[in-house]
C-alpha cells in the first residue's frame, strides 16, 4: 500500500496504478477565518492543491503523476502536450519533463483574446522557457497542420512520442482526483469534520470527473461544484464529464463504480469568455488576497472564487456546512495578466 508520511493510505484499486512521485502529499486543508467571518458564511476551507509542490503547484500534478507513469512504461522519451498560451498543465508538464529526463514539446494554441505583451512572455510562458521546453505558439487556423508536421518531424528523428490530451483530461488522468477525493475524506476524518462540499473551476473535465467518480467509489455523500470556466455552452462541459465517468468505469472496474453519478455545474461566473478575466473573479482575487494572503489567477481558480464568494452571498450553502474550496493553481498566470490589475 502507498502512504503519505502522514498516514494517508490510497484505495487499493487505485494503489495498484502506476505513479511517479511528482507531487507533495496531502496538500494542506486549510480553514479561511478571514473570509468566513467577513462573509457571515458557512465555515470555509480551502485544499491547498497550489501546493501539490511541482513548479508552484496546480492541479495538473496529480494527473501527471499517472499519465508520465504511464509513458514512461511505454517507452517514450517525449511528450506532446496541448494548451493555450497561458497554460497551467503545459508548465507543470514541461517541469515533470525536466524532472524526469523527458524531451517536452508545448503545442499551445493562440485562443484568448487578450492583446498584451506580457500574456506571450510571461507568467506560464517563461516558466516553460526556464523548464527548457519546446514552445510551439500556433494560429487556431493553422494548429492542425502545424501539429501534424511536429509528430512528423519527432517521428523521423526516431523519438518516442506520448500524447498527453489538454488538461492532461483522460481517464487516467482523472484518476488523480479520486486520489485527491480520497485524500479529502481521510483529512476530514482526522480533523473530525464532515466533508459537505467542494467548489472548484472546471475546463477540461477531469478534475470533476475524477472527484465525482471518487465519491462515488467511496461512498462519499460530499455535494461537488463545478464552476466552468471554459466551455461557452455548459453541456459540452457535462456531456464530457458523463463520457469520461462511462470511460473511468470501463477502464477501472476494480473500483466497483458505476457511471450513473451527480454532475453539478454552474455556469454564472464564466464571463465574457475562456481566458478573459471577469470584473467579478478580479475582485474575488483581491479581496481574498487582502484577507487570507492566498493567491488565484483570473483564468480559473480566480472564476470559482468569485463563484464562492457569491454563492454565500445568496444563501446558497447551509450555514452548517463545511464548504471547501478546491483551490486547483493558476497564480503562475498572475504576471501574464498584469494589465487586468
Ligand atoms: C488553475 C486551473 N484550475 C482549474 C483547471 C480546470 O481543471 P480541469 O481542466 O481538470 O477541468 C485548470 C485547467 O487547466 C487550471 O489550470
Amino acid at each position: 500500500m502507498l502512504s503519505s508520511p502522514q498516514g494517508f493510505v490510497a484505495p487499493s484499486w487505485l494503489d495498484a496504478i502506476a505513479k511517479v512521485q511528482l507531487g507533495h502529499w496531502p496538500t494542506p486543508l486549510e480553514r479561511l477565518p478571514r473570509l468566513t467571518k467577513e462573509l457571515s458564511g458557512p465555515q470555509l476551507w480551502v485544499k491547498r492543491d497550489d501546493c501539490s509542490g511541482l513548479a508552484t503547484g496546480g492541479n495538473k500534478t496529480r494527473k501527471l503523476e499517472f499519465l508520465l507513469a504511464d509513458a514512461i512504461n511505454k517507452g517514450a522519451d517525449t511528450i506532446v502536450t496541448y494548451g493555450a498560451v497561458q497554460s497551467n498543465h503545459a508548465r507543470q508538464t514541461a517541469a515533470a519533463c525536466a524532472k524526469l529526463g523527458l524531451e517536452c514539446h508545448l503545442l499551445l494554441s493562440q485562443r484568448v483574446d487578450w492583446k498584451h505583451a506580457s500574456y506571450n512572455n510571461n507568467g506560464n510562458v517563461l516558466f516553460n522557457k526556464l523548464f527548457g521546453a519546446n514552445i510551439h505558439i500556433l494560429a487556431l487556423d493553422e494548429f492542425e497542420q502545424r501539429q501534424a508536421d511536429i509528430l512528423t518531424d519527432l517521428a523521423a528523428q526516431n523519438k518516442r512520442v506520448y500524447q498527453i490530451p489538454p488538461g492532461g483530461s483522460n481517464a487516467l488522468g482523472a484518476l488523480g482526483y479520486v486520489m485527491c477525493l480520497a485524500e479529502l475524506e481521510w483529512q476530514c476524518k482526522e480533523m473530525m469534520m464532515s466533508l459537505d462540499q467542494i467548489i472548484h473551476a472546471s475546463a477540461s473535465s477531469a478534475t470533476q470527473a475524477g472527484l465525482i467518480f471518487g465519491a462515488g467509489a467511496l461512498g462519499s455523500k460530499v455535494d461537488i461544484l463545478g464552476i466552468n470556466v471554459f466551455h461557452p455552452d455548459p453541456s459540452t462541459l457535462t456531456s464530457r464529464i458523463e463520457k469520461l465517468l462511462g470511460q473511468m468505469s470501463a477502464q477501472f472496474p476494480d473500483s466497483k463504480t458505476s457511471s450513473d453519478l451527480p454532475i453539478n455545474i454552474n455556469h454564472a461566473y464564466f464571463g465574457e469568455a475562456y481566458g478573459k478575466p471577469s470584473q467579478a473573479g478580479l475582485d474575488a482575487i483581491k479581496m481574498v488576497a487582502e484577507l487570507e494572503g492566498l493567491l488565484f489567477d483570473p483564468v480559473y481558480s480566480g472564476k470559482a472564487l468569485a463563484a464562492l464568494i457569491d454563492q454565500i452571498n445568496l444563501g446558497n450553502f447551509s450555514q452548517h456546512e463545511n464548504v471547501i474550496l478546491l483551490h486547483t493553481g493558476g497564480a503562475a498566470s498572475l504576471s501574464a495578466y498584469v494589465d487586468a490589475f
